[in-house]
Parts: structure tokens; C-alpha cells; sequence
């Protein structure tokens, strides 16, 4: 426990401050942990390489991940306010128009993420009348014979997926609504060891599955023909998704730090905690497909993987049902952890700005993007064929918020620090007016001024062709 100078503490009372340094590092490693680690990481190595994809992964972790993380951190503890509200602070009113775009672009993920993590739900709850249903002997609950049947009529019904994206809102809201400290933080530091203890216990259990082998060395061998400028730009992308970075979402979180923490070595955890959470869900999802699917060539990507194969996977193991629990369970600690700090971005501008209370804050703006949610939820179902851009509205949302808010955001930071805010200004919030020496600061300089803006450009550019193609044709540059 830190104390606070009188002053501060009036100041940062009604706003919310962390408790210990533990405590912002669970509660931020639970924000960057998420869907992102659980599913997209896994496909991602399995698709480009295996190691090989780790290892450009930690090389773009270290000249983007870090920078922009401390970046972030070090602009909202030096200005104590929500992402507007300190790009305002530091910057100027224009430059609360990046706050804005972060805080928008927290919206559509929000309303999306909801809707996964709604399944997530559903999936507990599924295995647990299964493990019911196992205990009393028989085989009517759990998840049914074929599991992309299961999936696809679960998905693509009206009512049933808004209802559970209901629950996971509702459950996100009651942990907010409780504060920094005694909500986001008390909740991380139960969730996110448990979270690790499962993600060890499911590893365990698909190492030493028969066969396992074959995935272990399709993990761990590294294939550095598959590591192209796509997967290099794959790789770029995940960071950013993964550890939360371009929305002002470390911005807020560092705003409720004391000044007496390391910003550095903060900076450096986070991003590692992450990290290790996704390359042991590689570890523990690779290793149990290939166990019953010896030929496997591929995992099956994207939300099949982790709704269809790793279902099918626990259908054939022992104790599946037990197993699927936990994992089940595992994934709601890691989309609960990210959901919340999702929405406490956005509902801390109106704390800050329009001086609201906590609860009216969050209230107003979850029932707004549990709103946005339900035409999400509906694009698998029966709004399917309703396409904006060629793309479902979940997809349009899901692209635009990644794809180009994110990158964007990211960008802007790394001019702002570099032309408004100015080094000199980061350095002192970084080593806290010199009380942690920041040694790495020519190292940093030349990550936030040349290298993160030459990789977020590419990132930017590459995962939109498809769009500034359309854009160029609709005004007739090209055919
Ligand atoms: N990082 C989370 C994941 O991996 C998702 C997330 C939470 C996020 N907050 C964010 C992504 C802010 C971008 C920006 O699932």
C-alpha cells in the first residue's frame, strides 16, 4: 500500500486510485490477457511457424510492445485523467480527438467482445450439465455429438446468444461498478492467478495425451519458410490487439497509479505476463489437437477453433467434461479481465469530464453497448446476409476497431510524445522525476520516434488493401 500525500488524495478520492503495484499489474495483465491470447495466438503460431512465430512475436513485442506501453502508462499517470482527458491535458483540445477515437474505438470492441464472451458463458454452462448429467449417469446435457452443429444452431439463433451477451455485460458492469481498487483490482487478483493455475493444469492434461508429441514439435520447431511479410505483419498486429495498446486503455489504467511506482519496470511485466499467458495456450491447445488428429495439417482457425475443434478434442478425452469446465472457465477470466477494463475507459471520461457518478456512468454506457451488441450478435444468425462493405456487422466493427483505430491511435501517440508533449516531458514521468534513472531512454527515442511508426504504418496499410482498394476504385483510380 502506497501512501498518498494529502493533496492526491483528495484529488484522485472520487476517481479511484490502485491499491498496491501487484494490483495494477494483475488488473492491466488481465486487461491485455483475453480472447486475443486464448484463440487468435495459438492460430496464429500454428499458421505461420510455430516458434518461428514466437520468436518474430518477441521481437515485435520489444520494439513496439514496450515502447508504446510505456508510452501510453507514462501519459496518463503524468496527467491523472481518462484518455481525453489527458491528451487534453498535455496536448491541447485537438489532441483530445485521438482520446476520443480511443474511446470509440473501446465502444465497438466492447460491443463485440461481449457477444464472445456471452459464448464463453453459454460453454460453462453447457459443460456443467454435461458433468451433471456424466455424475448422474447419463447423456442427454453437455455439449452435443457434433460440435460445429452445436455451434453454428447455438450462434445463429435470435435470442438465445443476446441473452448470454446480456450476462457477460451484466456481469462486466457489477465488477466496474464497484471501483478501481475494490472492483477491477479485488476481481483481478482472484482471476488472474486462477486464470495461470488453470492454463497449467489444461497444458499438463494435453501434453500427456497419447500422441501429443506430434504437436509438441509442430509447436516447437521452428519453420522459418513460413515467416513472411505477412506473418511479420500478423505478428505486429497481435501485439497491439493483445496487450490492449492505441486506445487510451494503459492511459487510464496508468492514471490510477501512484508516482511513486517503476513506470519501467511495470511497462516490462505486463507485456511479459501476456506474453507467457499466450505461448502456454499454444502449449496447451497445439499439443491436444494433434493428439486425436495425428494428421492434422492444420487447427481450424478463428472462433471454429476454439468453440469446434477444442470441444471435439474434450469429446474424446477423459473427463472431458471436467476438462472442457475448466477451460470454459479459464476463457471467461480472461474475457472478463479485458471486457472490464474496456469499459472502464469509457466510463471514466464521463466520471472525469461530466463529473458523473460511477454507477450512472456505467450503467448508461453498458446498456448502450450491450445495444450495439445485439446487431453483432444478430450477424450470425439472421441479419447473416445484411452486409455493409461486403463484411457482417460484427465483422465491419471488429475490422474497423483493429484494423484502423487501433494502428491509428497507436501512431498518433508516438507523434504526440515525439512533437507535443516532447521526450524530455516523458523521461521525467518515466524515471519519476529521476528517482528511477531511465537508462534505456536512446533505446526508447529511437523505438517511439522511427521504428513503432515505420511497423504501425505497414500494419495499417496492409490490413486495409482490401479497403483503400475499394476506395481507390470507387473513385475510379483503378479497375
Ligand atoms: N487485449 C485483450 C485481448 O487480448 C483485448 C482488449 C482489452 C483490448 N482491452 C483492449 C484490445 C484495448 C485493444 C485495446 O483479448
Amino acid at each position: 500500500m502506497t501512501d498518498l500525500s494529502q493533496n492526491q488524495k483528495t484529488s484522485t478520492e472520487s476517481r479511484g486510485q490502485w491499491s498496491s503495484n501487484i494490483g495494477f499489474v494483475l488488473a492491466a495483465a488481465g486487461s491485455a490477457i483475453g480472447l486475443g491470447n486464448l484463440w487468435r495466438f495459438p492460430y496464429l503460431a500454428e499458421q505461420y511457424g510455430g516458434a518461428a512465430f514466437v520468436f518474430i512475436y518477441l521481437i515485435a513485442l520489444l520494439l513496439i510492445g514496450y515502447p508504446i506501453m510505456l508510452g501510453e502508462l507514462a501519459i496518463g499517470r503524468a496527467a491523472q485523467l481518462n484518455a481525453i482527458g489527458s491528451y487534453r491535458k498535455l496536448g491541447g483540445k485537438n489532441w483530445s480527438l485521438v482520446g476520443v477515437m480511443g474511446i470509440v474505438a473501446g465502444f465497438l470492441i466492447l460491443s463485440f467482445y461481449s457477444v464472445i464472451g456471452g459464448w464463453v458463458i453459454y460453454y460453462i454452462f453447457e459443460y456443467l450439465r454435461g458433468l451433471i448429467s456424466d455424475i448422474v449417469q447419463s447423456n442427454l446435457g453437455g455439449i452435443s455429438q457434433d460440435t460445429k452443429n452445436h455451434f453454428v444452431s447455438f450462434t445463429s439463433d435470435t435470442w438465445q446468444p443476446i441473452l448470454w451477451h446480456f450476462i457477460f455485460m451484466f456481469l462486466s458492469v457489477c465488477i466496474v461498478l464497484k471501483g478501481v481498487s475494490a472492483g477491477i483490482e479485488k476481481y483481478s487478483k482472484i482471476m488472474m492467478p486462477c486464470l495461470f493455475i488453470l492454463l497449467i493444469i489444461i497444458l499438463i492434461r494435453s501434453v500427456t495425451l497419447p500422441n501429443a508429441t506430434a504437436g509438441i514439435i509442430y509447436y516447437l520447431k521452428p519453420d522459418f519458410s513460413k515467416i513472411t511479410g505477412e506473418a511479420m505483419i500478423a505478428a505486429v498486429g497481435q501485439v497491439f490487439f493483445s496487450l490492449s495498446l492505441g486506445m487510451g486503455c494503459m492511459i487510464t489504467y496508468g492514471s490510477y497509479l501512484s508516482k511513486k511506482e517503476n513506470l519501467q519496470t511495470n511497462a516490462l511485466i505486463i507485456p511479459s505476463l501476456d506474453t507467457l499467458a499466450a505461448f502456454l495456450a499454444g502449449f496447451a491447445i497445439i499439443p491436444a489437437v494433434f493428439a486425436f488428429n495425428p494428421n492434422a495439417t492444420t487447427i481450424g482457425q478463428g472462433p471454429g477453433l476454439m468453440f469446434i475443434t477444442l470441444p471435439k478434442v474434450f469429446q474424446q478425452m477423459p473427463f472431458g467434461n471436467f476438462f472442457g469446465l475448466l477451460f470454459f472457465i479459464l476463457v471467461f477470466f480472461a474475457a472478463v479481465t479485458s471486457s472490464i477494463s474496456l469499459l472502464e475507459v469509457i466510463g471514466s471520461y464521463f466520471i472525469d469530464q461530466f463529473h458523473w457518478k460511477r454507477s450512472k456512468a456505467m450503467l448508461i454506457m453498458a446498456s448502450l453497448i450491450f445495444l450495439l451488441g445485439i446487431p453483432c450478435s444478430l450477424s450470425f444468425g439472421p441479419m447473416q446476409n445484411a452486409k455493409l462493405f461486403g463484411k457482417t456487422f460484427f465483422d465491419c466493427l471488429a475490422d474497423l476497431s483493429s484494423n484502423i483505430m487501433l494502428p491509428l491511435g497507436g501512431l498518433l501517440m508516438c507523434f504526440f510524445i515525439r512533437h507535443i508533449w516532447k521526450i524530455e516531458n516523458a523521461e521525467k514521468e518515466i524515471s519519476s522525476e529521476g528517482q528511477y534513472p531511465f537508462k534505456l531512454l536512446p533505446l526508447f527515442k529511437i523505438m517511439i520516434y522511427v521504428i513503432s511508426p515505420i511497423c504501425v504504418v505497414a500494419v495499417f496499410l496492409y490490413a486495409n488493401t482490401g479497403l483503400f482498394g475499394d476506395i481507390l476504385a470507387l473513385l475510379g483510380f483503378i479497375e
